[in-house]
């Protein structure tokens, strides 16, 4: 196994500390040799080890295994949303369901592999820049592993939730005056001043591995076939590039004999990697300002977009935007007829899948996955400002009756 560069292909050890390629500054990806992976495997009981990111570990860039750095995360539930499938008019809709990881997010499935990376490379502080998740995970895995974890995120503009878990893991939390895309230029930043400082960003390409066992669970749970489409929202476009991954090397070792469509979905006011799709472009045009209520994925200048263009355009898929009303729609609908509560940037795969299959991109009978990518809980204020508001009455029967229309019935 290598690191390698997605642009130039220049090769550098997996040891070695680095985040983007010194010759051509593009972004790094782990690559290894699939035929000595598939003589691996023949040998392993992978097959027998219960549903997590860890039952890959054969899959994974590290060597000592005794040094894993785990709170049981994936092994995520892949639901029959039949109720919700009739409502969208889809025979065959499933949703992998993330905010069941251990910090609510499909964080912690980078995380584990990043951090444990960390701790083999012997580093002793870790940072990244986070709309809410990565840093809620980042603090919570270096506080598992006795790190010292540095977070940037954009002053005022992450969900409370988010806030609260990184504060109570112990991290050292800076709130930068200016938009995520700007933290992360700072954390880029720090960590090139700093060697020390291990950035555990989604540039950071074992974050990736980790993700990737979304593709492997999912395969998995539909008995080692692939579905037709995956749909999956879009930030700084880590997850997506990684769920493809996962499922192209499921391919490349026959354990699968067929791969998905990739759907990228992204907010209307911070939509640089959908955009560059429906015109057909190969370069993306960053968003200065971008806006939305779905605060996890309000990124103007995704760090993977080359890697996200590739693996929607590479299978076939396509992207599509979704305004801040249809997000809202989708989060109370998933909610009101599955009974799984997402965030809003979770949500947003909903609402993009909602008029993919109206647009005609997908078909009612294909096998759909949509990835659901954080809990509800973690931004409960938009959901109390948003969606109808409680009652309230006095502690008297009549009255709860009377709100509760029932008088009438009643007498
Ligand atoms: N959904 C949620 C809930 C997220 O937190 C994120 C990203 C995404 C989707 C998009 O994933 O960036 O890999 O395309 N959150 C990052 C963070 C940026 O800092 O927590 P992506």
């Amino acid at each position: 196994m290598y690191q390698r560069c997605i642009n130039c292909g220049e090769c550098y050890d997996v040891d070695e500390v680095i985040y983007k390629c010194m010759k051509c500054g593009d972004i790094l990806e782990i690559k290894y040799d699939y035929s000595l992976l598939e003589k691996r495997l023949e040998k392993s009981d992978w097959r027998k080890l219960p549903l997590s990111v860890w039952r890959y570990h054969d899959f994974m860039p590290i060597k000592d295994f005794s040094k894993i750095v785990s709170l049981n995360e994936g092994g995520t539930s892949l639901y029959s949303c039949q109720r919700l499938g009739k409502i969208l008019g889809l025979k065959n809709l499933y949703v992998k369901n993330e905010g069941e990881n251990p910090t609510g997010s499909f964080k912690d499935r980078g995380m584990t592999v990043g951090v444990t990376k960390a701790v083999e490379l012997g580093v002793k502080i870790v940072a990244c820049a986070s709309t809410g998740n990565t840093s809620a995970s980042l603090a919570a895995y270096a506080a598992k592993a006795g790190l010292s974890c540095i977070i940037l995120i954009p002053s005022g503009a992450i969900a409370f939730g988010k806030l609260a878990q990184a504060i109570a893991y112990g991290a050292k939390v800076v709130q930068i005056r200016g938009n995520f895309d700007k933290a992360l230029e700072m954390v880029l930043k720090l960590s090139e001043e700093h060697k020390e400082i291990y950035l555990l960003n989604s540039i950071n390409p074992f974050r990736i591995e980790g993700q990737k066992t979304i593709a492997y669970e999912i395969c998995d749970q539909l008995n080692l076939n692939s579905p037709d489409v995956v749909v999956v929202p879009v930030g700084n476009a880590g997850n997506i590039s990684a769920i493809w991954k996962g499922f192209t090397e499921f391919y490349e070792l026959d354990l699968i004999d067929r791969l998905p469509r990739m759907m990228g979905i992204q907010a209307e006011g911070a939509a640089p990697i959908a955009r560059a799709i429906k015109s057909g472009e190969d370069k993306i045009v960053p968003v200065e300002k971008p806006e939305t209520i779905a605060s996890a994925i309000r990124i103007g200048a995704p760090v993977s977009w080359k890697k996200a263009l590739r693996a929607i355009k590479g299978s076939g898929g396509t992207a599509e935007t979704v305004s801040d009303y249809e997000i809202l729609e989708a989060q109370k609908l998933l909610a009101r007829s599955e009974g799984i509560f997402v965030e809003p940037a979770s949500a947003a795969s909903i609402a993009g899948l909602k008029k993919l299959v109206e647009n005609g991109e997908i078909d009612r009978d294909e096998v759909v996955v949509c990835v659901t990518t954080g809990h509800g809980l973690k931004d409960p204020d938009i959901v109390v400002k948003t969606f109808e508001k409680p009652y309230e009455v006095d502690a008297e029967l009549k009255a709860i009756e009377k709100i509760l229309g029932l008088a009438l019935q009643l007498t």
